[in-house]
């Protein structure tokens, strides 16, 4: 054939693909926790002296607290109009399909707040992110941090939610918004009743619902996102695993999640969750040990430092096939923040790209299992580690590898593949090297493999 039609083919077919592949984006924002009390120039907390009762923060740096933001508090309101200032300034380049705003909207120190004190933070942030995304849909999700009147948050955001959502948002605060002309459906849960007891009759209620909805999507053909504050499993970081927040569901919950994750592995293409306020992964294998589905954990907006260490601010923008749902990379966005506060003036970039970053193309269970298996045994030098490392803390730990010993990767890389708490258990106590090892003969996880592996590890 000739070349020159071989050349129009090719265009042809990179054509029809790029109809067929309907490419959209959507952004993550999360754990915003505004701090309406926040002082720029606070020189002991974050606030005005006449404000401080002993209940902020003892600050990491010395001098005053700066215009957008201090590592050891949480967000000002400069900070969070500067992120909305961004995102809308992407409007001309991007198509935003909607967004994703995954909770803790309010500061860790108003915990103390009346509602309506709270409802009234709230609605500030509502109000910017609708003037931000006049015209695209923003889907909430409940964290534990936010206000406890659901109605009150329902009537708030009932120009996002249609009917049927508002009804099951006000009941449990979960819901599934009904994308009419999509396949792609998105299904917010409400994580904080993850950490209920057993015979709780909300969370009881949620799993019934959220069995029901997967099961129609899968009937109908549909695939789906499910979007949570928290997600399932443990915090990656060694700090935080030596405390005690590193779990955020009850065991039970976590099981049950895990299991009906399987049950639909093939028709979620996404997970999404907030809360650990650090830029990681999950990967979430099936019984036969073969990678299954995946969940990504974006970055906060705040930089507060909590025990497991603080962030620069953090936005995420993701790229997806609008058809089938399928991700196909994300930009992450930051704000040095020493900068930012040095220069009085915000300039956000990108700090990386997902697809370069990692250079995956695609991201699937498969491409995210052989990731973290690149993780694994980082001792030394691993450059793709090195790389995780520094996005995990959005470039606060800018010195790459040298906060992070061997037995800190470890915890990564058993945070990022072990989310069943005893097998998350068993991966720490064993050696990095007999895990890497065992996991590149890729053979599949059962207790009977971890209990034999573990008596190997004993006897050496
Ligand atoms: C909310 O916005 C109003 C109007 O700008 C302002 O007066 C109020 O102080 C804000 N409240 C909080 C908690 O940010
Ligand atoms: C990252 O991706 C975005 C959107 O796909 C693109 O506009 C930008 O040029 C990329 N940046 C880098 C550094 O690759
Ligand atoms: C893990 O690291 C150790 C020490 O650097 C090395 O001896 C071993 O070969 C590594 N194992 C794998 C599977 O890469």
């Amino acid at each position: 054939m000739d070349v020159h039609i071989v050349f129009l083919l090719m265009i042809m077919v990179a054509d029809a693909r790029d109809i067929y592949e309907k490419i959209g984006y959507f952004w993550h924002i999360t754990d915003i926790h505004y701090d309406s009390l926040y002082h720029n120039g606070a020189r002991k907390g974050c606030w005005k002296a006449e404000h401080e009762g002993g209940n902020s923060a003892s600050r990491l740096q010395r001098g005053p607290a700066g215009r957008f933001g201090d590592y050891s508090c949480d967000a000002s309101w400069d900070l969070i109009e500067s992120a909305a200032q961004m995102m809308k300034s992407k409007h001309n380049d991007v198509n935003v399909e909607f967004i994703l705003w995954t909770g803790d909207s309010l500061s860790h120190f108003t915990k103390h707040h009346q509602d309506t004190k709270k409802l009234e933070t709230l609605q500030n942030l509502t109000d910017l992110l609708h003037k931000t995304f006049s015209s695209q849909f923003v889907f909430p999700a409940l964290g534990h941090d936010d206000p406890s009147s659901r109605k009150k948050m329902g009537e708030m955001w009932s120009r996002w939610f249609p009917a049927d959502s508002l009804k099951t948002f006000v009941q449990g605060g979960y819901y599934m918004f009904e994308r009419k002309t999509e396949k792609l459906q998105i299904v917010v849960l409400n994580t904080n009743l993850m950490r209920k007891g057993e015979n709780d009759v909300d969370a009881a209620k949620q799993w019934d619902w959220l069995l029901a909805v997967m099961r129609k999507l899968k009937k109908n053909g549909e695939t789906a996102y499910l979007v949570g504050h928290m997600a399932p499993g443990c915090d990656e970081r060694q700090r935080a695993i030596q405390g005690t927040h590193s779990q955020a569901f009850t065991d039970y919950y976590n099981k049950k999640y895990l299991s009906l994750v399987r049950q639909f592995s093939e028709i979620i293409v996404g997970q999404f969750f907030g809360h650990l306020h650090s830029d990681t992964f999950r990967v979430i294998y099936n019984e036969r040990g073969h990678p299954a589905s995946w969940a990504m954990l974006a970055p906060a907006l705040t930089p507060r430092r909590t025990a497991d260490g603080p962030n620069n601010p953090g936005l995420r923008l993701y790229k997806f096939n609008q058809n089938t749902g399928q991700i196909l990379d994300y930009t992450q966005y930051y704000l040095d923040l020493t900068t930012a506060n040095l220069d009085n003036q915000a300039k956000w970039s990108v700090e990386y790209n997902f697809s370069a970053h990692y250079m995956i193309n695609n991201i699937t269970p498969l491409a995210l299992h052989n990731l973290a298996e690149k993780l694994s045994n980082a001792s030394g030098d691993n450059p793709t580690f090195n790389r995780y490392y520094r996005a995990n803390s959005v470039r606060f730990h800018s010195n790459q590898h040298s906060s992070c010993d061997a037995t800190c990767a470890h915890a990564h890389y058993c945070g990022i593949t072990r989310l069943d708490y005893q097998e998350h258990e068993h991966c720490l106590k064993t050696a990095a090297s007999v895990v890497a090892s065992y996991s590149l003969t890729s053979t599949p996880l059962n207790c009977f493999s971890l209990l034999s592996l573990f008596a190997i590890f004993k006897v050496r």
